[in-house]
This record gives structure tokens, C-alpha cells and sequence, in this order.
């Protein structure tokens, strides 16, 4: 099939739910991927985050080979050597205390398991979610997130959720009832611009959720697995939450989700309470393992911080000669440029000169590579950028 082919056969074929963009993706590389002409971008979407090891990194691609030769299903029903293996890697990298581990399939999931957690371990009902949160779009993971335009057209949702404005403790505080099971929080709100809290406020929120008995939950899913210079985001406040989601990423580019907590928090379900058939299959566990492995080995966290500042600096650069935008935010290589206007052209505009980009809302331009991106794709990145902003710039004074 030819571009044009494929693209028409989606278009009559698939659900019409994604924006779709103008290309066919078919190979990808480290921090690159080419489309069905064989033209080249540097990927700063990194499939939504998902390829914090790089696109098809070879130790990805070899684990997932043997695996597949030696077996792929395996439901959880049965113990499995590579699941039992990606257990304990999991264990050694999240932060001390949390040790128990529900496999599934995404970070909507991942969501979903940290729900009914919290309510069967505390008895209680209440969720407590913020404002511009992004938590997914399964019906109790959607009933978390803020967006009225992702919840609205699926009322009712999931009850006893509320939503309070983000950085504010106070807030939290007034929110907490006695019927209250739990606050869940990205650390860093991504789809919800690339938000990084006040220094004070996750803290202040352990502190609070500690006096009050409710359970701190973070979502992890697109902060986790290296991607704001620590293995997880929680580590740059010292955090240890009562349970943390995690997905996207976590083997180098397969459906995982993970969600973690504290011994006695997971011990709180019986057997047949949560579970899902794909759970933590071979060929997945096997992925992850091999991921987990790149993470540590090529010291990704630390190249996030590094090339994080770089790209950073340089966005800061065309925040300089540029009065389109208002402000460069994020942390590690999560990092977003809000606009004053419309980011959709940028994006478009950027894309056909090789770059992609996402957007954060309808005015942030969010940067999300792999972290194996070297510094002359971001270069290349930043000229795009300049180029096209400059004529964005040009167009919009002309008329
Ligand atoms: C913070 C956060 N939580 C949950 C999700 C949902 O993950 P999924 O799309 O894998 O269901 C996302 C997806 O972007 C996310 O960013």
C-alpha cells in the first residue's frame, strides 16, 4: 500500500477518536523514525512518551525475539520465570517501601487498579484528583481526570470523585472528609500543559495525607521511568507515595501498565477482586526487563538531566527572539513552551520539515523524546522551530 492507501483504509476502517496527523510511520530508530517515503524526522513525541529507550533499541528487539521463540502467553494464574525476573528489577527501582506489583495493560489501568486499591484498603469512597489532572479514559480513570470535553459526553462517571484547584494544600485539606479513600496526583501535569508544582506542595501533600489517614497516590505514567531525571518523579522530593502508577515506557514500547504500593496496601485485595488476562505475559515482562536494564545501563535519568537542560536552555533561547511565546516549563526531557496562540500550525508546519512535536492543551507545545536523543537532533529541533515560528510570526502580522 502506498501512503495515500493506507491512510485512506484508517480513515474508513478505524474509530474516528484520534487527531490523526498526515503520515505513515514505518520504521524508527533511537530518537528518529521515517515514514513510508523514507523521509526522516527526529521524534519529539516519542509515541506519547512511551520510547524513553529509543525506538526499536536493540536490547529491546532481541529480548522480545527469544521470548517470543520460547513462549508468549502466560496467564498469571501460572507462575512465569521472566515475570517473577521483571517483579524484583521493578522492586529494586521504586522507592523503598513500595514492594507489591499489579500488571496490566496501560496507564488508564494502572489508574483503574490504584482506584479500587484505595477504596478496598481504606473502605471508603472518596477520590480527590485535581483540577487539570490527565489520568486516562476508562470510565473510573476518566471519572479522575479534569477535562470536561474527555467527561462530559459519558456522564454519569464513577461517583464520589472531586476535583480541586492544583498547588493549593489548603484546598486539599478542606476537601478531606471522613469518607475520603485517597488523592491522586501526576507530580508533573503533562497533558495538562507540563505543570510542575510549587516546591512545597507534594510534600505538603504526604504531610497532609499522613495526618488524615487517606492514601497519596501519584500517577506515574508519563512522568516515570526516567523521563524528568530521576527514575521517578517522586524522587525529587523525596516522596514515597502509598501507590504509583506507571506505563507508557516501561518495556521499551509494549502495553505495560504497573501499579505499586506498600505491602499492605495490595494485601488488601483477595484473590478474584482485580485481575486481567494479558497480565504481565512473557513477551512483555521479557521487553521490560531489557528496558529497565537500557534505564540504568546507558544512565538514562542522567541524560535527561543533562540534555533536558540543554533543550531547555535552547527553548528559552527562542523564547528570546520570540514574542510568541509566554513561557518554557518542565523538568528532565518532559518539557513544554506555551503559546499565545494555537500550537496545531506549529505542529503541522514542523512536521513537514522533519520534526515532530506534541501538543499539552491547545496552546503548549510538550516535548517528550526519548532520552536517547542526541544533541543534534535537538539542534536540528530548535532551527525548525525558529524557522517556523518566524513565519507563523510573518503570517500572523500580514493578516
Ligand atoms: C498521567 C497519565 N495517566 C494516565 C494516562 C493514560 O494512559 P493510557 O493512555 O496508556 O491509558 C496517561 C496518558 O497519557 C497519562 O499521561
Amino acid at each position: 500500500m502506498n501512503e495515500q492507501e493506507v491512510i485512506n483504509v484508517e480513515e474508513r476502517l478505524m474509530a474516528n477518536v484520534y487527531a490523526k496527523r498526515p503520515i505513515v510511520v514505518t520504521r524508527g530508530k533511537g530518537a528518529l523514525v521515517w515514514d513510508i517515503n523514507g523521509k526522516e524526522y527526529v521524534d519529539c513525541t516519542g509515541s506519547y512518551g512511551v520510547c524513553i529507550v529509543g525506538h526499536s533499541h536493540p536490547k529491546v528487539v532481541e529480548a522480545i525475539r527469544r521470548q517470543a521463540e520460547k513462549l508468549i502467553s502466560c496467564h498469571a494464574s501460572f507462575y512465569s520465570d521472566v515475570r517473577s525476573e521483571l517483579l524484583q528489577k521493578l522492586v529494586q527501582i521504586a522507592p523503598k517501601g513500595l514492594n507489591k506489583v499489579f500488571l496490566s495493560n496501560s496507564g488508564s489501568e494502572s489508574v483503574e487498579c490504584a482506584i479500587k486499591l484505595a477504596r478496598k484498603f481504606s473502605g471508603k469512597p472518596e477520590i480527590i484528583a485535581l483540577m487539570g489532572a490527565f489520568h486516562g479514559k476508562t470510565m473510573g480513570a476518566l471519572s479522575g481526570t479534569w477535562d470536561k470535553k474527555y467527561r462530559e459526553p459519558f456522564k454519569p462517571l464513577v461517583p464520589e470523585f472531586k476535583h480541586v484547584p492544583p498547588d493549593s494544600l489548603e484546598k486539599v485539606r478542606e476537601a478531606i472528609t471522613e469518607k475520603t479513600a485517597a488523592v491522586l496526583v501526576e507530580p508533573i501535569r503533562g497533558e495538562g500543559g507540563i505543570r510542575v508544582p510549587p516546591d512545597g506542595f507534594l510534600p505538603g501533600l504526604r504531610e497532609i495525607c499522613d495526618e488524615t489517614g487517606v492514601l497519596l497516590v501519584f500517577d506515574e505514567v508519563q512522568t516515570g521511568f526516567g523521563r524528568t531525571g530521576k527514575i521517578l518523579a517522586c524522587e525529587h522530593w523525596g516522596i514515597v507515595p502509598d501507590i504509583l502508577c506507571l506505563a507508557k515506557s516501561v518495556a521499551g514500547g509494549l502495553p505495560l501498565g504497573i501499579t505499586i504500593a506498600k505491602d499492605e496496601v495490595m494485601s488488601s485485595f483477595r484473590v478474584g477482586e482485580h485481575s486481567t488476562t494479558f497480565a504481565g505475559n512473557p513477551l512483555v515482562c521479557a521487553a521490560a526487563c531489557a528496558a529497565i536494564d537500557v534505564l540504568v545501563e546507558e544512565g538514562l535519568p542522567e541524560r535527561a538531566v543533562t540534555l533536558g537542560r540543554y533543550f531547555k536552555e535552547k527553548l528559552e533561547g527562542l523564547q528570546a527572539r520570540h514574542r510568541v511565546v509566554r513561557e518554557v516549563r518542565g523538568l528532565g526531557l518532559m518539557l513544554g513552551m506555551e503559546m499565545r496562540f494555537d500550537v496545531l500550525n506549529i505542529i503541522l508546519k514542523s512536521m513537514d520539515r522533519g520534526v515532530l512535536i506534541l501538543d499539552a492543551g491547545r496552546n503548549v507545545l510538550r516535548f517528550l523524546p526519548p532520552l536517547v536523543i542526541e544533541r543534534e537532533h535537538i539542534d536540528r529541533v530548535i532551527i525548525t522551530l525558529d524557522t517556523v515560528m518566524e513565519e507563523e510570526e510573518n503570517e500572523r502580522l500580514r493578516g
